[in-house]
């Protein structure tokens, strides 16, 4: 019966009757559901944890009906070209897009498209304070670089990849072997798909998939609001939620001739897509069936207890300290100087991303007492495998992983104390790039070459010095150098220790002499010395207190951090993968999702704020543009609304894009989803586009380990946001007429 409701899709019935078809198919596998309920009656209220392979689908079909899917999840996903797999794209290297018109229309998050707009923007073209908006296709800007990927097909190839090697088989013969069956197997289907192939480990090496895929890398910017909508809130409202911000920008597909990837030219066409999304208007309301199709990129879901213990006590800590300490200095030079101000506020924005995310993980996972549970769980195993006589190596996992992970308490803390305080100086980042130039010269470069090499590292350093600022690096120098030392003695480099008591045993003023001596914190400096530098000068940079700093930490690393962290992580991988496949074996019937990898996947839960917590707020769970004109703040750059947008509102001519007299503009859901799943369809429960997911609530940040339903929020625009913005402040109603609108 499904089968011959998708192919009517494939056949291209016209929209009424595959309405009609999706209606039938609805209530025959909703009595279908209902029947199995009372069979089996017990059918308890699960987490909607799990972010699925496409192709896993079926397995999960009367789930996702009986939350509320009413079509079949083939439409979701097929492999004859009429799934919306074919809608939703890998979006530049870690984004996700979805195409919304037959002409290759691709939408995503404003902050997806930051990068693109940032390469195209100038001081007289400044898209971030007026935003972009093409009126006409040949106005469409070429964004060198940037890639949109289709993914056609994804074939279980675990069979082809694992398949004759002994259990008993050493992690490296497995691998070994492994690899060169992939290299094989991608050769294959590349010859016979013409399209890109690739094949993934999916639940730590026990499946493999082969991903069938078309890359497209002539992609024009089409639309980018101003960043007082797309980027409203700024780092105040990120991982927050309610949310109020616009976060969408728009781009096309360019195509070749025959439709298929090439690259750029002007004479490029829009990509024909046959598939695409269709767009709701109507809205939702609270305990509606969501979906978000996308890119999630990495989880760590089945992870041992003692590891993710590390990750509430040394890495997510360290990290956070030492990034508060970084992001209070920037904060206050970028204060006191507006060009401060523009070199550092990308980067600001990358590293509070990640500072304000592990605050919510550690208080997430505490809160929940995650550790707790893994160690519950992992008890439970361990019975579990005592009972496994066929294969005895599940026995002793638990204390196998236990003993790998205790002693390596003291590396990872010094490990990630470095990366995260001394690596986290400018100027050793620059010394690292000086070293490189070191190396040159030990190796026989002819002449030419060495000249050649010279300049593109040059070239490297003068993108950097761009956004850089000695003085405010000077005062990170200080503070982080200050944390490193605040250490315990034995996780500190005896060579930057005695570098420090050499010049006197105080930090500040020790940096004052780096930053004084140093010629790497200079650009002009650095340009007349790049410029006539011959082989044989090798004495300014080893004779350089900065490189002195990088070498001694490299040294530290290699003498004893490395080292041990790559025998840990041989040991914990091979340990990781048994576990894994003791952890499915164990699940029996029960179907487990493998962790994210970049690979596109299914999540699934339903609109609803967080009902736990003491705010009021917790439990809204949409917001609209009155709430965002309430923030209006112009004494602060991110809570400034522009002019235009407070007179549209003051009109209250909202159109077909408001309900109940106001325009929604975001909207919070439990579906499970991480990093990577930014631009990511949400969909209603025909597939429909409903919103634009880009953030996740502070409470639930934790997901990426430990899923609660009570916390986990994911973050969208509502999509009639994105319409109206498109169309009323960007005056941009030729992408609307391009668009499918449903609005039943
Ligand atoms: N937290 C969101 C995501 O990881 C959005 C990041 C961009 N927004 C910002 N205010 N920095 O990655
Ligand atoms: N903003 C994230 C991204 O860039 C999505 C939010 C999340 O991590 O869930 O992918």
């Amino acid at each position: 019966m499904i089968k011959d409701m998708v192919l009517s899709e494939k056949v291209g019935v016209k929209d009424m009757k595959s309405a009609r078809i999706q209606e039938i198919f609805f209530r025959f596998t909703q009595m279908f559901v209902l029947i199995t309920l009372g069979l089996t009656g017990s059918y308890s209220a699960k987490c909607k944890e799990g972010m699925w392979v496409p192709t896993m689908l079926k397995t999960r079909e009367a789930d996702m009906l009986r939350e509320g899917l009413q079509i079949p999840t083939e439409m979701l996903y097929n492999e004859t070209g009429t799934g919306l797999n074919n809608a939703v794209v890998l979006f530049g290297k870690g984004c996700t897009g979805e195409i919304i018109s037959d002409k290759g229309l691709v939408l995503t998050n404003h902050h997806c498209g930051y990068g693109s707009a940032q390469r195209l923007s100038s001081p007289d073209k400044d898209y971030f304070a007026y935003g972009f908006w093409a009126m006409h296709n040949d106005e469409e800007l070429p964004c060198p670089g940037l890639t949109v990927t289709i993914v056609r097909k994804l074939i279980d190839v675990t069979a082809d990849v694992l398949g004759g090697i002994a259990d008993t088989a050493s992690d490296k013969l497995r691998d070994s072997i492994a690899s060169k069956r992939i290299l094989d197997l991608e050769a294959k289907y590349r010859k016979n798909y013409a399209t890109d192939a690739m094949v993934k480990p999916y639940y730590q090496g026990n499946k493999y998939w082969m991903i069938l895929s078309d890359t497209y890398s002539d992609i024009r910017l089409v639309g980018f609001p101003p960043n007082g909508i797309g980027a409203f809130g700024g780092d105040d409202e990120n991982w927050v939620w309610p949310r109020h911000t616009g976060d969408f920008s728009m781009f096309r597909i360019y195509a070749g001739k025959d439709n298929k990837p090439a690259p750029y030219a002007k004479e490029n066409k829009p990509f024909k897509a046959d598939k695409f999304l269709e767009i709701k208007v109507s809205g939702y309301k609270k305990g509606d069936f969501t979906l978000v199709y996308g890119f999630p990129g990495t989880t760590n879901e089945y992870t041992y207890s003692g590891e993710l213990k590390q990750v509430v006590e040394i890495t997510d800590p360290i990290a956070i300290a030492a990034r508060t300490a970084k992001l209070g200095v920037w904060q206050r030079h970028m204060t006191a100087d507006r060009s401060i101000f523009l070199k550092y506020t990308s980067k600001y924005a990358g590293v509070a991303n990640g500072w304000k995310k592990w605050q919510g993980e550690i208080k997430g996972l505490k809160d929940a007492d995650a550790v707790g549970h893994k160690k519950d769980f992992e008890n439970t195993f361990d019975a579990w495998a005592q009972q496994q006589t066929k294969n005895k190596v599940y026995m002793s996992l638990i204390s196998r992983m236990e003993k790998a992970t205790a002693p390596t308490d003291s590396i990872v803390y010094a490990d990630q104390l470095q990366r995260e305080t001394v690596t986290g100086i400018e100027i050793v980042q620059i010394a690292a790039i000086a070293d490189k130039i070191l190396g040159c010269m030990r190796t026989n470069l002819t002449d030419s070459a060495f000249t050649d090499t010279v300049k593109k590292i040059g070239d490297e350093l003068a993108g950097f010095y761009k956004n850089y600022d000695a003085p405010t690096d000077k005062d990170v120098f200080a503070a982080l150098m200050k944390m490193y030392f605040a250490a315990s003695p034995t996780y500190v480099s005896p060579q930057i220790k005695d570098a420090l008591q050499n010049a006197g045993g105080n930090v500040q003023a020790w940096g004052d002499k780096i930053y004084r001596t140093s010629v790497l914190p200079y650009t002009e400096k650095m340009a007349t010395m790049l410029k006539s530098l011959r082989k044989s000068d090798s004495a300014w940079i080893t004779g350089d207190p900065a490189w002195k700093i990088f070498i001694a930490l490299q040294r530290a690393t290699k003498s004893t951090i490395a080292p041990q962290l790559s025998e840990y992580a041989k040991e914990m991988k091979y340990l990781r993968r048994l576990y894994m496949e003791g952890q499915m074996e164990m699940a029996g019937d029960k179907t487990l999702y493998p962790d994210a990898n970049l690979t596109l996947r299914v999540a699934y839960g339903k609109v609803g704020g967080i009902q736990a917590g003491k705010s009021k707020k917790q439990g809204i769970y949409q917001t609209t543009l009155g709430d965002v004109v309430a923030l209006d703040d112009s004494t602060k750059a991110s809570f400034k609304v522009p002019q235009k947008l407070k007179e549209l509102y003051r009109s209250k001519d909202f159109g077909r894009w408001a309900e109940g007299g106001e325009v929604p503009v975001a909207f919070t859901a439990s579906n499970h989803t991480t990093g990577g799943n930014s631009g990511s369809p949400v969909l209603d429960s025909r597939g429909r586009l409903i919103g634009l997911n880009f953030d996740r609530a502070f409470e639930g940040t934790m997901s990426d380990y430990w899923f609660s339903e009570k916390v986990c929020r994911n973050i969208a625009v509502d999509i009639r946001y994105v319409l109206f913005i498109t169309e009323r402040f960007g005056g941009c109603g030729r992408l609307i007429d391009e668009m499918k609108l449903i609005e039943d």
